[in-house]
């Protein structure tokens, strides 16, 4: 069966179905939160459209759901530009590339997602496109080889990633603008469900709004499909409205930590408290006890357990809070708590 934190990572990976997409902001306006992001972006985009030229290439990174996919389309809008949407894994050859950017016309945005899974090969004719709007590929092989060189239209490269440590330098420093978003606001999140029940027009008082705020993780898209859910259920075992009890009885029936913690945050957690005593621990070792790899650790997991408080970074490695220890059933102090195993 499945459990609520299981619930909350498929929700992650559930991505760009029809009601996410009728949720999606299509302008500055409506999309709430990423203040510095926001701003930078303005800017860009104002200068760019001043100057009638393209914008520069842009590279958003963060966790999943906080927006950059949505973000790309906003810049396409605003921008008036058309928007070619492809991902990292999916360029496979050199030859794949070169089709895409030749199709492109001048002011273009072609969005890279998952910017991090594409190939080092092709990654070295990225660099030409990018930077001089050309590439050189060679066509035939043996004594007849030769190097023929394309033009790219200016395009602008939108590019996003959730694991930038996986970027190589040249390629990052061919973006004119790089921005991080971070997880949300209680406060942004409100008003993002909000905005979310009103486009779906189900009725919410202010409680029932916080109750899924809280429980979402930091994330829009957390928000966005738990609020279906609970809409179905306001439906079907209330009235229709979504106020603090229905919000709390249907989260209660996904299973849903009230905390808003995955399964791996929560694996995370237990692995840190039960077998290295609250540490200090370094993330490989935490990674290599939870199966996972500590790229997607550190840069999925660990950024909204240290942003709530349920991990601290020292210089000797990780260690747990007292707020973690709590939520994991220990009461006190977490110095008294480590002796205890
Ligand atoms: N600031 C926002 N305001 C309102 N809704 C938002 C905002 N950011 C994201 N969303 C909603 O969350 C959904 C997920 O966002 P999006 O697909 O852009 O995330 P992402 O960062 O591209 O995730 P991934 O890394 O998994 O590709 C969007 O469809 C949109 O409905
Ligand atoms: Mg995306």
């Amino acid at each position: 069966m499945e459990t609520g934190s299981d619930y909350l990572q498929n929700a992650l990976e559930r991505k760009s179905d029809e009601i996410e997409l009728s949720l999606r902001p299509s302008g500055f306006d409506a999309f709430a939160g990423q203040g510095k992001t926001i701003e930078r972006l303005k800017v860009v985009v104002g200068a760019a459209k001043k100057r009638q030229e393209p914008l520069n290439h842009i590279l958003f990174h963060g966790p999943p759901g906080l927006g950059k996919t949505t973000l790309a389309f906003i810049l396409a809008n605003e921008m008036g530009a058309q928007i070619r949407v492809t991902s990292g894994p999916v360029i496979e050859k050199a030859s794949d590339l070169a089709g895409l950017l030749t199709n492109l016309q001048e002011g273009d945005i072609l969005f890279i997602d998952e910017i991090h899974r594409i190939s080092r090969t092709v990654e070295e004719f990225l660099y030409s496109a990018m930077e001089d709007f050309r590439i050189d590929i060679m066509i035939d092989q043996g004594p007849n080889a030769r190097s023929v060189r394309l033009n790219v239209p200016r395009f602008t490269l939108i590019g996003a990633t959730t694991r930038t440590g996986l970027l190589t330098s040249p390629l990052r420093s061919r973006f004119g603008l790089q921005t991080r978003l971070d997880y949300y606001t209680r406060p942004e999140l409100i008003s993002i469900v909000r905005r979310s029940c009103g486009l779906l027009n189900v009725p919410i008082d202010k409680f029932g709004a916080d109750e899924i705020a809280r429980r979402s993780r930091g994330t829009p898209r957390i928000v966005n499909n738990l609020i279906r859910f609970v809409r179905d259920y306001a439906q079907e075992r209330g009235t229709g409205m979504i106020d603090r009890q229905t919000a709390i009885s249907a989260l209660e029936l996904l299973e849903i930590d009230e905390n808003g913690l995955d399964e791996m945050d929560k694996r995370m957690l237990r692995v840190m408290a039960e077998n290295y005593k609250g540490g200090p621990v370094g993330i490989n070792t935490v990674a290599v006890a939870v199966n996972e790899e500590p790229d997607t650790l550190e840069e999925v997991h660990e950024p909204y357990l240290i942003q709530e408080g349920y991990i601290a970074r020292t210089p000797q490695g990780r260690i747990l809070t007292d707020k973690a220890w709590k939520i994991l059933g220990y009461s006190g102090m977490a110095s008294e708590q480590g002796t205890l195993f």
